[in-house]
């Protein structure tokens, strides 16, 4: 499967924050074919095993939620009303079609509500709309209907465009945060299979990350990790009205290696390593500008006495937006980042005198 095909996959797949199985299932079928063995835990993160020839283990970590919304309330009309899982934008919510998951695991479609101009006022127009206000039409007229519908409180929803290629090597599509990191956790597990490694890799695809790195906090317990290296779809910034040091990362310019963010600082010895196998294979990196944003390896480095972690990631345009771009080109040079590390560890971490 080519990484264009790979990313929509991914990308079309149900797992909003703590409603991941759909997400999950894709990802297993994916990996398991390149690993040795594949557990699941009870917080529903997906563990995807390789042995090596030492007993050093580094733990690739992506998380596989996106942010999205949970049904709160269905009024006597029939209107279901929302509260989000995960950070959004207000502003950018009213008037697109959502698909919303039902207890018996239907995808049923829904449009959240805008008033239309015409019955506006001035003052209507320049107010900010809280999404407690926001209400989601689903076609019932009643809060019976609605039910025998098949809608309940609790059943989560996303914004759901279809993903497309808008020009080859150029997609755009949903949850990109962090399916980009997905993506790339699946295909470093393809390339490195059959490979002699150095160390024990655990891939590690894990639930919750938008609503307070969860799955991350379990995984890391149980992994028990020596290193562990984040790998995220993050803020891409290069575009109209922001200017370039308020930029976290740029399309184009490969990777993003993080120094800081708002959950960990990246210890030197880290950074540099990245550095050394991304000059040592002429790959294109770029740093992700301190400390926009947080990650899982917040909560990884902290697990148990400490873990040596970085983070890596892929720049996707209008992440936490119902719509994401990203070139593919940076995704390989992502996926051959983490792959070369891989490749080069355990001595990558050692200085080169
Ligand atoms: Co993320």
């Amino acid at each position: 499967m080519d990484l264009t095909n790979l990313m929509r996959e991914l990308s079309d797949a149900f797992g909003v924050a703590g409603f991941e199985d759909d997400v999950r299932k894709t990802i297993h079928r994916l990996v398991s074919p390149h690993v040795e063995e594949v557990r699941s835990d009870a917080l529903g993160n997906l563990l995807a095993f390789r042995k090596g020839t030492s007993e050093f283990t580094l733990m690739l970590d992506a998380h596989t939620d996106e942010v999205g919304f949970i049904v709160k309330w269905i009024d006597e009309r029939g209107y279901l009303r929302f509260a989000p899982l995960g950070g959004w934008d207000p502003r950018i919510i009213p008037s697109h079609r959502v698909e919303i998951l039902t207890r018996s695991g239907q995808r049923r479609e829904g449009v959240i509500g805008s008033t239309p101009p015409h019955i506006q006022s001035d003052e209507d127009r320049k107010r900010l709309i809280p999404i407690e206000s926001m209400f989601i039409d689903v076609g019932a007229s009643s809060r019976q209907e609605a039910a025998d519908m098949g809608f309940r409180i609790g059943d989560p929803l996303t914004i759901h465009p279809p993903f497309t290629e808008l020009r080859t090597g150029y997609v755009s599509g949903k949850a990109f945060d962090d399916r980009a990191g997905c993506a790339v956790l699946v295909e470093v597990a393809r390339r490195l299979a059959g490979a002699r490694l150095g160390l024990n890799v655990v891939f590690a695809f894990v639930t919750g990350e938008e609503v307070g790195a969860r799955g991350a906090r379990t995984a890391a317990y149980q992994v028990e990790p020596d290193l562990a290296l984040s790998v995220e779809g993050t803020i891409g910034a290069d575009m109209p009205g922001v200017p370039e040091e308020s930029q976290p990362v740029r399309l184009g310019r490969g990777p993003a290696i993080t120094v800081a963010d708002n959950t960990i600082i990246v210890p030197r010895r880290m950074v540099e390593a990245l550095e050394r196998v991304a000059e040592g294979s002429s790959i294109p990196y770029q740093y992700k500008l301190p400390t926009y944003g947080g990650t899982n390896a917040g909560a990884i480095h902290v697990s148990r006495a400490g873990v040596l972690a970085g983070v890596v990631s892929v720049p996707c345009r209008f992440i936490h937006s119902p719509t994401s771009t990203l070139r593919i080109d940076d995704l390989e040079n992502t996926i051959r980042l983490v792959a070369e590390f891989v490749k080069a560890l355990p001595n990558a971490l050692e200085r080169e005198q």
